[in-house]
């Protein structure tokens, strides 16, 4: 049946929109009018969407993100569109013993998760800056509040994304912009980042707390992180506020040796 969804006639950009969440902000969106540029070295996964949301564009891109030079030519290529979000999605993590994990790997997150997204919000806010118009959502991580034994490189990644977006989003506020640069953190997620993360096929996902649907998470995340005009994050989710709480008011001894116990678990 048609989709009756009225066009916005307004663009979002996601990046890491081939699966996980960057694949279901992106339906999110197309339920809420946005046309879509869709990132990710691989989009053919997006053309369900294509079929199931006729009335809106979807534009795919395939880019490595985690090469410099991709980010400016990204920049480039849908800079003349309507473009008023963009969401700083691609990430993945390094699991293991920093003894032990691969550096190679590891100055590729640091390529993807810090470098990249730092490009993109700075060609972003200025130019939502010079249209007075415009968001980005950068996509953090619970894991940006607290070290993390046998997965350091991927937590302090985020602890950098959670970072550099609080004191953007600040400056925007005192200067009174109406740009915003929100910092989503989601808690843990059942997605293929756990089997890239670990370089397994079936990596073990072991959570000791009831996970939020992936979609779920989408959706409400969205919602807020489009609404807000004071917060310079967001975490949804009753668990997840109460771990944030527990990472800030624990010792932060106990807060490392749970941390190293979960997930020296992975293997
Ligand atoms: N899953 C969790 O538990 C969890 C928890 C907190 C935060 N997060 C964060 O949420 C975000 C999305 O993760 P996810 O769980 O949805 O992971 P995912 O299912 O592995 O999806 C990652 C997305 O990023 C894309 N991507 C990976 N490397 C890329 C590169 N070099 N250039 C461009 N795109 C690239 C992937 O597409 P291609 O492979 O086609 O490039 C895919 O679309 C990440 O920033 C992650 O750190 C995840």
């Amino acid at each position: 049946m048609a989709n009756k969804i009225k066009n916005k006639n307004e663009w979002a950009v996601v990046t890491g929109a081939s699966k996980g969440l960057g694949y279901c902000y992106c339906e999110e969106l197309l339920k809420l009018g946005y046309n879509i540029i869709a990132v990710a070295r691989d989009t053919t996964s997006l053309n369900i969407l294509h079929e199931k949301y006729p009335n809106q564009d979807i534009k795919m891109l395939n880019y490595d993100l985690s090469d410099s030079n991709n980010c400016y030519q990204l920049f480039d290529d849908v800079k003349s569109e309507n473009i008023t979000l963009l969401i700083n999605n691609a990430g993945y993590g390094v699991w293991g013993y920093f003894s032990a994990s691969n550096l190679e790997q590891e100055m590729n997150i640091i390529d993807l998760n810090i470098k990249a997204l730092h490009i993109l919000t700075k060609l972003f806010v200025q130019h939502f800056i010079d249209q007075n118009n415009g968001r980005i959502l950068n996509i953090g991580s619970l894991a940006a509040f607290t070290p993390a034994p046998v997965f350091a490189s991927y937590y302090a990644s985020k602890a950098y994304v959670w970072s550099l977006g609080v004191a953007i989003n600040t400056e925007l506020k005192k200067t009174k912009s109406s740009v915003r640069v929100i910092t989503l953190c989601p808690g843990p997620l059942k997605t293929d980042f756990w089997n890239r993360s670990s370089n397994q096929k079936d990596a073990k996902y072991h959570s000791t707390i009831k996970v939020m649907k992936t979609t779920t998470y989408a959706r409400k995340s969205l919602k807020r992180g489009l609404k807000t005009k004071r917060k310079n994050y967001i975490i949804t989710g009753r668990v997840n506020k109460l771990v944030k709480i527990l990472t800030k008011f624990a010792p932060q001894s106990c807060v490392l040796s749970s941390v190293y116990n979960y997930q020296k678990k992975r293997k």
